[in-house]
């Protein structure tokens, strides 16, 4: 698909909506980077916790003095076919998505440090265009001005249903209550902290995908940005 102009597209929600697997459809379609900020949340999130940064809380004037020690960067992996994420050179992709993680990564995305350190990276990485970002504040503070502004929700049970399903397949051993309580704990602290909480944009599209299918889903954002982006029904059509 081939639009009039590059934009960037940014795609935020609650905890385990499918946003990246829509940023994926949209960034594969385009020809487009995507780029997953809440791996780099993970990735200082493992950091913290391997060089013992939280105990019961978070230590945090460490982890602030320690931020620059902290290297995160995406490489592609052709047999995969997808972007893995590397902290401090190493791959850490799958270890950022266990329970260990996520039960800490939120009140580490809550430290305003944190938040300034990676939103300046992912600012670089979008000063081309051309790319779909996922996460929380992509459209309200990362790229305010981003052609297109997408918030994607679903109710609690279905998310945690989701997410129970792609950790099992993953081998993982997981109990589907703490999987909700641990997506419901994560939008709390998402939409209540001071620094860049979780809320559309004024101008963003509010999708609720709770009975939208995957290809429903990447259908409907399609046509918008045809609309939006394209030049009548040409645009579809691969170059
Ligand atoms: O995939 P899932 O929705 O479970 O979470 P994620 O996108 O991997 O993000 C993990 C956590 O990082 C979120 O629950 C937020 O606390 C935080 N985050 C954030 O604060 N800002 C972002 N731009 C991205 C993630």
């Amino acid at each position: 698909m081939k639009l009039n102009k590059d934009i960037i597209i940014a795609i935020d929600g609650h905890a385990s909506c499918g946003k990246s697997t829509l940023a994926k459809q949209l960034a594969n379609t385009l020809n487009y980077t995507y780029i997953d900020t809440g791996a780099m949340y993970r990735a200082v999130t493992l950091y913290a916790l391997r060089r013992g940064l939280i105990s019961d809380h978070v230590h945090t004037q460490e982890l602030i003095n320690d931020l620059n020690k902290i290297h995160i960067e995406f490489r592609y992996n052709a047999q995969l076919q997808k972007a893995e994420t590397y902290l401090n050179g190493e791959n850490v992709e799958d270890e950022i998505r266990g329970m260990e993680v996520s039960r800490w990564v939120s009140p580490i995305a809550e430290i305003a440090e944190v938040r300034s350190h990676l939103v300046r990276l992912q600012q670089a990485m979008g000063k081309n265009k051309r790319i779909v970002m996922d996460g929380r504040d992509i459209g309200t503070v990362v790229f305010p001005d981003a052609e297109l502004k997408i918030f994607l929700t679903a109710s609690a049970e279905e998310r945690a249903r989701r997410r129970y399903l792609e950790l099992k397949g993953k081998g993982q051993d997981v109990d589907f209550d703490e999987i909700l309580k641990n997506v419901q704990e994560r939008d709390r602290i998402d939409s209540s902290r001071d620094v860049s909480p979780l809320k559309p944009a004024d101008d963003a599209i509010i999708i609720d995908n709770t009975n939208l299918g995957i290809e429903e889903q990447f259908a409907l954002v399609i046509a918008i940005l045809a609309v939006r982006f394209g030049n009548g029904i040409d645009c579809l059509t691969k170059d």
